[in-house]
């Protein structure tokens, strides 16, 4: 019942931050909104993909025609990805935490009158990475970079690093108060094998209708 470009593609998009458990009321977390990610799987669904969007904790409607799985944790978001594949394409916006607390407290930490809680921290697993080496790699895999600086240079570097075909890669110097984080609109660059192309800054949706083209069009000349 669906057509589009992408007419027949599963596509997996990861999107929010990640909460990471202290105890049972505190967390590690970071400003990401999830819009940019949403976007993307709205846009996806619309071009006729089947589309499954592995959310963190997010305060967004589900746009329509798209299977969503909500998680908490890094681990969480790792695991609903492993689960969901195969996929034809993956776009990984997500904000994982990068570590996590090595001992989640069963209780409440109570303040003291002594020295405040030492937190020890874990590395979280990388899911784009883990998927960019899966011998279910999908054909078409997509990270997402915030970058506070040397936007072009590190996205390119991590798209090497974490074999990612694509790289979008935008900067979130300007913090939450600015456009991009949790913002309506977006200035990226897409840092592909073939180069680097800077957008104009637009809406989270218009990037998403683009980069959804452009998936579409590298899907078909790959012809797979
Ligand atoms: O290294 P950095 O966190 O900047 O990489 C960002 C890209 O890697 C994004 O696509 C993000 O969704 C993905 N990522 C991930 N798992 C992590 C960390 C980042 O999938 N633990």
């Amino acid at each position: 019942d669906r057509s589009g470009p992408l007419e027949g593609r599963h596509v997996l998009v990861t999107a929010g931050p990640t909460h990471e458990p202290i105890d049972p009321v505190r967390y590690i977390a970071n400003r990401s909104s999830g819009k940019q990610g949403f976007a993307i799987a709205a846009a996806a669904a619309a071009a006729g993909a089947r589309v499954t969007l592995v959310a963190g904790p997010v305060q967004l409607e589900t746009p329509p025609g798209v299977t969503r799985i909500d998680v908490q944790t890094a681990r969480d978001m790792a695991n609903a990805v492993r689960d969901a594949l195969p996929a034809d394409v993956a776009v990984m916006t997500a904000a994982v935490a990068d570590w996590r607390a090595s001992d989640v407290m069963d209780q409440k930490l109570k303040k003291r009158s002594s020295a405040p809680p030492a937190l020890r921290l874990e590395e979280n697993p990388d899911i784009l990475v883990s998927l960019g080496s899966s011998d279910k790699r999908p054909a078409l895999l997509i990270g997402f970079a915030a970058e506070t600086e040397n936007v072009v240079e590190n996205a390119r570097a991590k798209r090497e690093r974490k074999r990612a075909d694509w790289i979008v890669a935008n900067d979130v110097s300007g913090g939450v108060g600015k456009s991009v984080m949790g913002g309506a609109d977006n200035r990226v660059h897409l840092v592909t094998e073939s180069g680097v192309e800077d957008w104009p800054e637009m809406p989270k949706d218009r990037v998403a209708a683009r980069l959804v083209e452009r998936i579409a069009a590298a899907l078909e000349d790959r012809n797979d």
